[in-house]
């Protein structure tokens, strides 16, 4: 946590994605960094190295990962590593990500972010592989919350116990989402105060917000809607509690016109400085 502490707060961020290309131009100072999916910069075409260069050149960037898979008891993929350690000395970001999961079994790549149980054999392989990823990228490593539509029975604790025990084994910050930590509560009704309570929320560094989207009677990240006043009011409660570095809107489909995407980065603004 040390680095971390000395990482400069960044303020409110939005996901980058190729339809705001020249609307984030257009609004350069509603934005005061983005998150970039670090994957998609991988064996960049001449195309994408350009997009990062420009990008890089203009807003303040943090690598988002999806695929370092820390949940894999096979290890990390350390071709995978190395790409994402490239981006990283490219980028020189505050702090990077990527999420408590897994997302390659047996050499196949599962192509989604599968859940964990919550284990003490699951916190010792996180906290292997990131030691792995530690050794060969310096800068800080956040790590985020999902969604899950099970729970397995072989849990021994709960999530927050889980995430608690991966942050003191590992030293990283978390990436809370909000979003996900909502749907989660909703779907498996508990209270997500009482999950706060259960973190260290001093490891906090960041936040992801957006809205959630009801499919039948669960609620899933589908990314695609507007943040609604329930999740508002976890992220409230989230910067009450926490000296937050960032918060990022990651919004990926059903885009809305560019005007109501500002709307909420100075929402998130307005929540950020006053909590
Ligand atoms: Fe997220």
């Amino acid at each position: 946590m040390s680095t971390l502490l000395q990482s400069k707060t960044l303020g409110v961020g939005l996901g980058f994605r190729e339809p705001f290309r020249s609307d984030i131009f257009l609004n350069r100072t509603e934005i005061d960094f983005l998150e970039i999916t670090a994957d998609h910069y991988f064996d960049a075409n001449e195309a994408k190295q350009k997009e990062l260069e420009l990008l890089n050149e203009n807003f303040e960037l943090i690598p988002h990962g999806l695929d370092l898979s820390l949940g894999s008891a096979e290890g990390i993929d350390e071709e995978y590593l190395e790409k994402f350690a490239e981006l990283v000395e490219f980028v020189q970001p505050e702090w990077f990500s990527d999420h408590i999961c897994f997302t390659r079994a047996g050499g196949t790549n599962i192509g989604h972010l599968a859940p964990l149980p919550f284990t003490r054999e699951a916190v010792a392989v996180v906290a292997a592989n990131v030691k792995k990823v530690q050794r060969v990228i310096e800068t800080p490593l956040i790590l985020e919350n999902i969604t899950y539509l099970v729970r397995f029975p072989s849990s021994e604790m709960d999530e927050a116990e889980f995430l608690t025990r991966i942050v003191s084994e590992t030293g990283c910050g978390l990436l809370l989402d909000v979003t996900n930590l909502y749907i989660n509560s909703q779907n498996f009704a508990f209270d997500w105060r009482r999950f706060l309570d259960g973190i260290p929320t001093e490891s906090v560094v960041q936040v992801h917000f957006v809205g959630s989207h009801r499919n039948g009677k669960r609620l899933i990240d589908a990314h695609s809607d507007k943040t609604e006043e329930e999740i508002w009011e976890v992220f409230r409660e989230v910067c009450k509690r926490t000296e937050l570095k960032g918060a990022v809107l990651e919004r990926d489909g059903n885009f809305p016109p560019f005007d109501e995407i500002v709307n909420e980065l100075r929402q998130a603004r307005t929540i950020m400085q006053t909590n």
